[in-house]
């Protein structure tokens, strides 16, 4: 394919790193750190402001999104918003369901905290809306331990090729005082590569009546609990969730928390 005008011209003209390294050098020398929001006037193609968009360290995550996800999503990527935002304080549309999953929300260790966020989620969802979160529980949730996994080959999101490796859920500390929970995910490639803590959670490992109570104080109306059930001949989760009143506990077991409005 033939570059366009446009192509050649950013090629010929623009230098948008360089020009970025100034901007922010200036920027840090009256204020001692880097600007929050640039608005890049006659912006043409908006090289400037997206290369300063993709280069905002502690949108790392999100970039890694945005490069490796949109673009194989097309035009339905104009249907996805990103927000870089605290969930207890950012203003985003209001939604009919708010979901925070693989246990995010235990980043919040005071029950203070996880009210400002379950009412920034409240006020926020649509009427009928609700929550839904996950967490683990059970003997096994409470201890130091060790999983370990193989994981087949696979392909990534945007086609590469991912090849089998060893993945490790480490409990490295939980404190039964505050259930500061301490975990680390490590893997290991066939080539021997080792990523030792290639994430860290510092959690609170939050209780089912904690997080229901907390719900119903954030305004929530009603929660639901649904469990994975076990199949005890299998030894192995049977990988349904079902609501329930109670159920026995287990070494570890898996739920859904529905705050319903
Ligand atoms: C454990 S990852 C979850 C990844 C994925 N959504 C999942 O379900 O597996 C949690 C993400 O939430 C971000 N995070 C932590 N505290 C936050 C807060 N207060 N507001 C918004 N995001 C936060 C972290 O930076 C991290 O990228």
């Amino acid at each position: 394919m033939k570059p366009d005008r446009h192509v050649l011209y950013e090629a010929s003209v623009q230098g948008v790193d360089y020009d970025l390294d100034f901007l922010e050098r200036v920027y840090r020398r009256h204020h001692g750190r880097s600007f929050r929001r640039l608005r890049e006037d006659f912006c043409g193609t908006a090289a400037l402001a997206a290369a300063w968009v993709m280069r905002r360290p502690d949108h790392a995550v999100l970039r890694w999104a945005r490069a490796r996800r949109l673009p194989r999503m097309r035009e339905a990527a104009r249907r996805l918003a990103l927000v870089h935002g605290d969930v207890r304080t950012v203003r985003v549309p209001r939604a009919d369901l708010v979901c925070a999953l693989n246990f995010s929300w235990w980043v919040f260790h005071e029950r203070a905290e996880l009210l400002r966020y379950l009412r920034a989620v409240r006020g926020g969802l649509r009427p009928g809306g609700m929550l839904i979160v996950n967490m683990f529980g059970g003997t096994e949730a409470m201890e130091k331990s060790v999983e370990r996994r193989r994981f087949p080959a696979s392909q990534s999101v945007d086609g590469e090729r991912v090849p089998s490796f060893r993945y490790e859920w480490d409990q490295t500390l939980f404190n039964p005082v505050d259930h500061h929970l301490l975990c680390s995910i490590h893997f290991e490639l066939p080539d021997g590569t080792r990523m030792r803590h290639a994430f860290r959670y510092d959690w609170r490992l939050w209780t089912l009546p904690e997080i229901r109570d907390a719900m119903a104080d954030a305004g929530f109306r009603a929660s639901e609990v649904y469990v994975e059930g076990w199949d005890d001949k299998a030894n192995q989760s049977d990988e349904k969730f079902r609501l329930r009143r109670r159920f026995e506990n287990q070494e570890s077991w898996l739920a859904y928390v529905v705050g319903l409005t």
